[in-house]
């Protein structure tokens, strides 16, 4: 891992959030004093070599913003990181008056014992589009999360971001966050009159292919038993391109024994079940090119946003269910309360084949408790609502 100790010296902005990112490649729990707030703060940092087997909770979510809804996301996420699951509604409905469902309750309660130690953020989080005191506004309002845990990020099309006078896009994103396992710094070009001049903009165009290499695009990192593989679904990811080939070499160098889970996350879905953003260019280009790679390589789990929406697909390939389970699992979990709303519209009134579940009606997050090598429970978790919707699966690795 690499640390570049002139870019925290310079940018006393992002001092509490490049703070974070030195203690977790240090890989111990330290004691810092937060430069906004003067109040002392805990870091959890990822266990260490010989810790790799305890159980690890991961945070999902995409498309955050900073609305009442979004808040509402990070206060259950803030939550889930001290005391488990406890305070959410579903939760406790469930364990009033689904008797019916005792023996899940009982799984959810030694679910609950494991405080979430990363966030994950499948892309688009202020939702500033170029306006910068909004990202300042969205790191205070996330700030207490991320001063306890790591916040491992991906580029959503909010970041794009073209600068008004050069017209390099993803400037905000590289220069507010460091992801670890870098390959060198970013390589951007300027956009061309396309973007400039399309209906978004150039701050948030919804298709894009620009190029944007190294730097934050695409990284990995380890924590406990699980790989995480953040790709860029705004980068070049054409066969032959600096992204496929660096995931060719990371794919081939995962040991599963060490890391029996191994996770994508990027911020365009390869399949989804509604309308907002099906088949876009950038997105089929990529899943032509990438999809084999996951197959064969045995990733568990597909992590996007982009459509503000949940959906949890079965095993997949090529669009079709895989009955033996060997392949990767796609989770949209692009609900976590952005001022866009939800989606307005399935593609189909019946679910296809394909997906296990879906929902367009409520904000909230994922989390992913990785119990041991061979079992993971994976939990829907909405904002503090009583629904009868509900999606905690425990997943048994058909890989170990
Ligand atoms: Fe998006």
């Amino acid at each position: 891992m690499t640390y570049n100790k002139e870019r925290e010296d310079d940018d006393t902005d992002n001092m509490g959030v490049l703070l974070e990112r030195r203690n977790l490649m240090d890989q111990s729990s330290v004691l810092e004093t937060n430069a906004r707030t003067t109040h002392p703060v805990i870091f959890q940092t990822p266990p260490t070599d010989s810790a790799l087997e305890i159980p690890v909770k991961f945070a999902i979510v995409g498309d955050l913003g900073q609305t009442y809804n979004s808040t509402v996301t990070m206060l259950n996420i803030l939550s889930a990181t001290k005391r488990g699951m406890q305070s959410q509604g579903m939760t406790s409905s469930m364990l009033q008056s689904k008797q019916r469902e005792l023996q899940k309750a009982k799984s959810i309660l030694n679910h609950q014992q494991t405080p979430v130690s990363a966030l994950l953020i499948a892309g688009d989080m202020s939702y500033a589009n170029s306006i910068q005191p909004q990202w300042d506004n969205w790191f205070n309002l996330i700030q207490p999360i991320a001063s306890r845990i790591p916040m491992m990020v991906a580029a959503g099309n909010h970041e794009i971001e073209c600068d008004a006078e050069t017209f390099v896009p993803f400037l905000a994103y590289e220069n507010r966050f460091y992801m670890p396992n870098r390959i060198q710094e970013a390589k951007i070009d300027a956009v061309n009159e396309r973007y400039r001049n399309g209906p978004w903009g150039c701050a948030t165009p919804s298709e894009f292919m620009g190029n944007y290499d190294y730097g934050n695009a695409y990284y990995s990192f380890d924590y406990g038993m699980i790989k995480t593989i953040v790709l860029s679904s705004y980068s070049d990811t054409r066969k032959g391109s600096p992204q496929y080939n660096w995931l060719v070499k990371e794919l081939n160098s995962v040991d599963r024994h060490k890391h029996p889970w191994l996770l994508v996350m990027m911020h365009t879905q390869f399949y989804t079940t509604f309308q907002a953003h099906n088949n876009e260019e950038q997105t089929t280009i990529m899943r032509e090119a990438m999809e084999e790679l996951f197959l064969e390589h045995g990733v568990n789990f597909v992590f996007s946003g982009h459509d503000h929406a949940y959906m949890r697909s079965k095993p997949m390939f090529r669009g079709k269910v895989v009955e033996n389970g060997k392949a990767p699992i796609y989770i949209i979990v692009g609900e976590g309360g952005n001022r866009e709303g939800h989606v307005k519209n399935y593609l189909h009134e019946e679910p296809e084949e394909w997906v296990a579940v879906r929902d367009k009606t409520v904000y909230g997050f994922g989390t992913l408790e990785v119990l041991n090598a061979t079992q993971a429970q994976w939990k829907w978790n909405m904002g503090g609502v009583v629904n009868e919707f509900n999606d905690d699966v425990l997943f048994t690795n058909p890989y170990m």
